[in-house]
């Protein structure tokens, strides 16, 4: 039997098992997919050997220790730093990022997109300004303190922080931040978001498991708006793909593993 793992510390939360299982039994491969806590970052790997994983996901917040960690990193990981895909070939572990690809194909119902804001600077946000940049949309980062931008300067980003922010038209603003998974907080000043969707068409949060104030506010600004449930379903369509060696087409995928969201 197949065996594949989702890594991260918490992991009890994580619905993976439940969008990868589901495609699996639909197409009667001999897998199972399962969550691992893991503590100790420097274990990934020797994690996912003992486990005689085929594949696995890793989320918050070991996917920059699995970047470190894999044999080899291949396609827009290597620019993010951040690897959310491990796939076994032979004795090899190959590190892939699906998160960036994700995100991008859950924003293609949009249209046409010429510039970006994203709020936050961590991973997530290192993942979506890096395929952003790769599709020509200019993009800006505003974060609420300066030490993480320095990653977003050095590849040529525009970089601000609450201090030194000028709001001025942007198609799409992305929250990256954590603000409102767990609290009814925005990710900036809530008169200054205001502003901003004013002059905006799209809103994204990547939070997906609630109505964020973010989002909230955007809608009430009769802004299109989307959560980060496509993401988090193509980010899955696309790391099954590679578990498979891209064997099985990314359309069957997905139309197998959406009715999963709705359990
Ligand atoms: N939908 C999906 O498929 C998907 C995929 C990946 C991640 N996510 C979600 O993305 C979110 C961020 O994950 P991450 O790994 O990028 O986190 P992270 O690396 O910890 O970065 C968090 C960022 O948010 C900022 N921040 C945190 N709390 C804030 C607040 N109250 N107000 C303003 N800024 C705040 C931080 O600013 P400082 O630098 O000032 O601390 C930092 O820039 C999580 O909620 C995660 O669940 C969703």
């Amino acid at each position: 039997m197949l065996l594949f793992s989702i890594f991260g510390y918490p992991v009890t939360h994580s619905i993976s098992p439940r969008l990868h299982n589901s495609v699996l039994q639909a197409l009667k491969l001999d897998g199972c997919y399962v969550r691992k806590a893991i503590t100790e970052p420097e274990k990934l790997l020797s994690t996912f050997h003992a486990m005689k994983l085929t594949g696995a996901n890793v989320t918050v917040p070991h996917k920059e220790a699995a970047y470190e960690q894999c044999d080899e990193v291949r396609g827009i990981a290597k620019e993010i730093g951040a690897v959310n895909t491990l796939v076994r070939e032979g004795e090899r572990v190959i590190g892939y990022n699906t998160d960036a690809e994700g995100f991008y194909e859950a924003i293609k119902s949009f249209g046409y997109i010429r510039n970006a804001l994203i709020l936050g600077a961590g991973g997530t946000a290192k993942a979506i300004a890096i395929i952003l940049k790769s599709h020509d949309i200019e993009t800006t980062i505003l974060n609420r303190s300066a030490s993480r931008l320095s990653f977003f300067a050095s590849r040529g980003f525009t970089c601000q922080t609450w201090d030194t922010f000028e709001s001025k038209p942007y198609d799409l603003i992305i929250n990256t931040t954590s603000a409102g998974l767990k609290d009814e907080e925005y990710p900036c000043d809530k008169e200054l978001l205001k502003t901003i969707f004013k002059e905006s068409k799209y809103a994204f949060d990547v939070i997906y498991n609630k109505p964020t104030p973010f989002l909230e506010l955007a809608r009430s600004c009769n802004i299109r708006c989307k959560d980060g449930k496509e993401m988090l379903l193509y980010q899955g369509v696309l790391a099954f793909n590679l578990f498979f060696s891209k064997h099985y087409d990314l359309k069957t995928i997905e139309t197998l593993m959406r009715p999963a969201f709705e359990l």
